[in-house]
């Protein structure tokens, strides 16, 4: 979703937005823009391309001060009019993401005022109310100060003034924002990876903070008013991190480091002999000691990640788990039962809908709160009193895929460790799972080798419209995952069924034009799930089963066989995701689609 960045410096700053605003490309946008300060006037460049072509627009744009923008509309048809940086009487420049709630009211009253609105946006509001309170004599700062507090909704921002070349001043609340402290440059984005290749000394702002950013120094106010400092602290992210390398994509890439980022999720509890609940945070055992029920909140993929985690928690640990999807969850009437560890799960940890369903569940009584994220310092990690940080390293491609295994890994951790305190693990069940925990990386890395096998398959998929992913039980998220996978990316209208629902409606879709993907592993629902399979061979369909090697379903006429190279038991469900990701990648090769950036798809919502 939208990104900003910022900098104040000694140089020219057009070179360092554009390359930041490249960086956060992976995050989905719509149109893009920059704006600098060059002989006190603003000068603003926008296109509703990519930021390559903002990149040509902008060869002649030169500033030592400038915000830039990459936009996901939500306001207002991706235009260029409508694209950020917003104006106000060529005076005040804003970037910003995030929704303002109150702007139709905003905006009747300024317009009254006099200002004319140029955009659709919610954005062009604050540009002219911060105008308002700057053109009566108030400082950057303060202007912008008195304009947040008329603010209601979320909101990260950038502002820059034609009269005033070195200062800048930001702010975020809701929206992801952190400074980049340089050589006597300072800079600001929503994410470090747009910082990488000037500076990793970053500090990580906190809700409701104000920054006046100079190039020599830099405050920062808090919510009240007051002065705070921040720590700086030095990114871990690695400038390669975020390059792709040999691969096509970064979606590829992200699927073949998925055995590196489960052995680096994993690193501290494989090295030991034995899990403590310490993994979670200090007070994870007093926490769990008190808690006699999961509430799982999340969005997406993380959605479908707790939907495994609960056949897990209620199998082994024993313990009751309900999952929700955050959106739903957070305005809906539920009845709260305090003894429950509220866990969120999100890659960004920045996601809107499951922080606010994350302080919904707090507001109703729940004091025990979990995050299984990827992000250290993100907003759900700081919100929750136990974390586990899944290491999957930075996710570009806009459809999850290591950060979803990964946090498999984390919340099958979750699951033993409350399994072994509640006395449902002996010691020799414990030692067997860890012995499979060590193996998983390297059994992911055997599945990754059914590429090419795949990558010939998905040619049956180019030319299809529909298709129906089948899973049951541990795999009926797999299922879903699937189908989600390839209507990200392909395009393709793909659903998800429990298998033994076929037929109670889907089976009326099956013909000889719909593909059903069948995830078959060898468990106790096999026979189940062949019995399902026939159902679907007898209508005509065609069948894509991905089967564990003894599970004894043959290639035939229509059925077409994808063999797991082993059975991983409770682990099934990380090694059967992989094919799915592979099949979904491919076909949106054959398709020609842009496989990172899906149309109308954003990596981290930040809004609802
Ligand atoms: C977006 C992304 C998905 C992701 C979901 C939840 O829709 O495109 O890939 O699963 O947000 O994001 P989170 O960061 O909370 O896991």
């Amino acid at each position: 979703m939208c990104g900003i960045v910022g900098a104040v410096a000694q140089r020219n700053v057009v070179p360092i937005l554009l390359e930041g605003l490249q960086r956060l490309e992976y995050r989905g946008y719509d149109s893009a823009g920059l704006v600098v300060v060059h002989d006190a006037k603003l000068e603003r460049v926008r296109s509703t391309g990519r930021v390559a072509e903002l990149t040509v627009k902008s060869t002649t744009t030169h500033g030592l001060i400038g915000i830039a923008h990459t936009r996901w509309a939500t306001h207002g048809v991706p235009s260029e009019r409508n694209a950020h940086p917003h104006l106000s009487k060529d005076h005040i420049a804003v970037v910003h993401n995030g929704i303002i709630e109150n702007y139709e009211e905003l905006r009747t009253r300024l317009t009254a005022e006099g200002y004319e609105f140029t955009s659709d946006t919610d954005t062009e509001v604050i540009a002219h109310l911060i105008h308002s309170h700057y053109a009566r004599g108030n400082s950057l700062l303060t202007a912008t100060q008195a304009s947040l507090a008329e603010l209601v909704g979320a909101y990260a921002i950038g502002v820059i003034a034609s009269d005033n070349p070195d200062q800048m001043v930001c702010a975020r609340r809701g929206s992801p924002l952190l400074l980049g402290v340089g050589n006597k440059e300072h800079f600001v984005a929503s994410d470090v990876s747009a910082l990488l290749p000037v500076t990793r000394k970053v500090v990580y702002l906190e809700e409701g903070d104000v920054v006046e950013l100079g190039r020599l120094d830099y405050r920062i106010f808090d919510a009240a008013g007051k002065l705070a400092k921040r720590a700086v602290v030095i990114s871990e992210l690695s400038n390669e991190s975020v390059q792709l390398g040999e691969y096509s994509h970064y979606m590829q890439k992200e699927i073949h480091e998925q055995p590196q980022a489960l052995a680096d999720t994993l690193e501290s509890v494989c090295n030991s002999q034995s899990l403590v609940p310490g993994i979670f945070g200090a007070q994870a055992a007093a926490t769990f000691a008190d808690i006699n029920g999961i509430l799982i909140l999340a969005c997406g993929t993380s959605h479908h990640a707790g939907l495994v985690a609960r056949f897990w928690l209620e199998e082994i640990a024993g313990i009751p788990c309900n999952v929700e999807i955050a959106s739903e969850y957070r305005y809906r009437t539920s009845v709260p039962n305090p003894k429950t560890l509220v866990v969120v799960i999100s890659q960004s940890g920045e996601t809107a809908d499951t922080q606010a369903a994350l302080n919904h569940a707090k507001g109703l009584g729940h004091i025990h709160t979990l995050a299984i994220c990827n992000v250290p310092e993100s907003a759900l990690v700081r919100l929750c009193k136990l974390r586990l940080l899944t290491r999957a390293g930075p996710e570009i491609g806009v459809a999850s895929t290591k950060a979803f295994t990964t946090q498999l890994a984390a919340l099958f951790l979750l699951t033993l460790v409350l399994a072994k305190q509640r006395g449902r693990l002996t010691a020799q069940q414990e030692q067997q799972h860890l012995h499979e925990l060590r193996h998983l990386p390297s059994a992911v890395q055997k599945v990754l080798e059914l590429e090419p096998q795949i990558a010939k398959l998905s040619k049956k998929f180019a030319k299809k419209h529909h298709a129906l992913f089948l899973g049951r039980g541990l795999h009926y998220p797999i299922a879903l995952e699937g189908a989600l996978k390839l209507k990200e990316i392909s395009y393709i209208h793909a659903e998800a069924y429990p298998a033994g629902e076929l037929k109670h409606g889907p089976l009326a879709l099956v013909d000889k034009d719909m593909p059903v993907i069948s995830v078959a592993p060898n468990d106790a629902l096999l026979e189940k799930l062949k019995s399902n399979l026939q159902e679907v061979r007898a209508r005509g369909g065609e069948l894509y089963v991905f089967a564990d090697a003894d599970t004894h379903i043959h290639a035939a006429d229509g059925i077409h066989i994808m063999q797991m190279p082993e059975h991983a038991g409770y682990l099934s469900p990380i090694l059967h995701t992989i094919p799915l990701q592979l099949l979904a990648y491919y076909v949106a090769l054959q398709k020609g689609t842009d496989v990172d950036k899906p149309r109308n798809l954003a990596k981290s919502v930040t809004v609802e």
